[in-house]
């Protein structure tokens, strides 16, 4: 099958231009002038399939690098299987994830990655790739990480919250990093110090706080901007590369940017969640609505600017991505369990199906080029976790995932709306932003198109990935 996109302004993360994209079978074969003549060849004459893209962008497909379908946490699962969330992230122009793999402790991580394998084999309709998390760091862990780099899991991500659940101790934090500097693995970190949390929300709870509120102001941003300087400095140590997942104190940006400054291979990510939605607003919505919006690290106060600091730190590359950190949950049955006591709601929220839309209203209000937009949902994440050239730019030889967006469409969100996800409720319910997923082909399959999902369980392929392309 042979596809010719035309007319459109291609957009990668080094710039944009009018051009036609051919692709032959599952790859870009040519960025042509438009007009697309190869060699006085009519190439649109030859094509199987042409789409029309004037006015138009044509991008690189998003990747999301930070996912959890049907991830066991909090005393039930994720609600997005590898099925309904990877057709959900399709429907809002992502065309490859990467999820998490769980170790609990006592687990084998290789055991764990096979489990993951099977769930995600036959059901996903967009390309995936798996991160491992460490929660059980010890000798045969560490062995475990040569074998999954091996495998294509060329990323780790420890916790410093969550005991008796996820948390390592900064000694097994340190001996993670060690392993990580001798074979090329990221390390990535949910940097928030749990010790201090766990006192907090115990306090809280006996004050008689219950409310999703207090889930908030028990993670204040003091324990994340700690946890933060604490993974840098253990990473300054050891010389592993280190990337902070779902940032969103300005102060840990700050720790982040810092130590960038320094030299030092730091990277942090922060997901649309903290750049729309504030403590006062969303946690602190009337009665038990604000559990809808219970993840953690926790959205901020709007009234200290760390929403708008988020924006500023996309723009300046103190940040280098934006992925969902994507963790559903449905009101009814699961976020309801933490009723009377904040702590027992599953902490998460869903967003993988809106990410590009939501990321591209920073075009619309100028805090984002075109160019830095697609940088930071599609290309960064692709050199981040050794993907890119395959995934992350339109050129020859890449996967054909590719993305048709009008930025003169409208898209109402919401359930109902455009809403594809497993939950009974939206995040992100009444948003209405500029621009539209138009068309999105993954490895030259048309899977989204004129409002319809035209792809199939299944067509998505394991991605191997390889090493970070950060590092010399
Ligand atoms: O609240 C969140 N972030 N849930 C998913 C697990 C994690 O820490 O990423
Ligand atoms: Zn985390
Ligand atoms: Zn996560």
């Amino acid at each position: 099958m042979k596809t010719l996109i035309t007319g459109g302004t291609v957009v990668n993360a080094t710039g944009r231009g009018l051009a036609d994209v051919l692709i032959d079978g599952e790859t870009v074969a040519a960025v042509l002038e438009p007009g697309s003549t190869l060699l006085g060849f009519d190439v649109a004459a030859h094509v199987d399939r042409v789409i029309d893209a004037r006015g138009k962008y044509v991008i690189p497909g998003g990747i999301d690098a930070h996912t959890h379908m049907e991830m066991p946490f909090g005393g039930t699962s994720a609600s997005d299987t590898f099925e309904t969330g990877t057709r959900a992230a399709a429907w809002g122009g992502t065309t490859t994830i990467v999820d998490f793999v769980v170790q609990y402790p006592g687990e084998n991580p290789v055991d764990q990655f096979a489990l993951w394998q099977d769930k995600a084999a036959g059901s996903c309709a967009i390309d995936y790739g798996f991160h491992q998390i460490l929660s059980d760091v010890q000798d045969s862990s560490l062995d475990a990480m040569d074998e999954l780099i091996a495998e294509g899991v060329t990323s780790f991500k420890l916790f410093m919250a969550y005991r008796g659940v996820f948390l390592s101790d900064d000694g097994q934090i340190l001996r993670a990093m060690q392993k990580a500097a001798t074979n090329g693995a990221m390390v990535m970190m949910h940097a928030e110090n749990g010790s201090v949390i766990d006192v907090l929300v115990r306090q809280a709870l006996e004050a008689g706080d219950t409310a999703p509120y207090f889930h908030g102001t028990t993670r204040p941003w003091q324990a994340e901007e700690e946890a933060t300087h604490r993974a840098i400095m253990l990473a300054d140590l050891t010389g592993a590369p280190l990337y902070v997942v779902h940032v969103s104190a300005k102060q840990a940006v700050a720790q982040i940017a810092a130590a960038r400054d320094r030299g030092l291979n730091v990277f942090g990510e922060t997901c649309p969640q903290y750049l729309y939605l504030s403590l006062e607003e969303h946690l602190g919505a009337p009665g038990f609505e604000g559990a809808k919006w219970v993840c953690s690290t926790p959205l901020r106060s709007r009234a200290e600017g760390h929403q708008d600091h988020m924006w500023r730190a996309l723009r300046t590359n103190d940040l280098q991505l934006v992925s969902t950190d994507h963790c559903p949950f449905c009101m009814k049955g699961q976020k309801e369990m933490g009723l009377g006591d904040f702590s027992k709601i599953p902490n998460g929220i869903g967003s993988v199906e809106h990410r590009m839309d939501l990321l591209y209203q920073g075009v619309v209000t100028g805090d984002l080029t075109l160019e830095r937009w697609v940088e930071i949902c599609c290309t960064t994440p692709a050199r981040m976790f050794g993907m890119y050239g395959r995934k992350g730019v339109i050129a020859p030889g890449a996967d054909g995932d590719v993305v048709v967006y009008d930025p003169n469409g409208h898209t109402s969100i919401g359930v109902g709306k455009t809403h594809h996800m497993a939950m009974d409720y939206s995040a992100w319910e009444g948003f209405e932003v500029d621009g539209h997923v138009d068309t999105v082909l993954s490895r030259g399959e048309v899977v989204v198109d004129g409002g319809e999902f035209l792809g199939r369980a299944g067509h998505g392929r394991y991605v191997r990935r390889d090493l970070t392309q950060y590092l010399v």
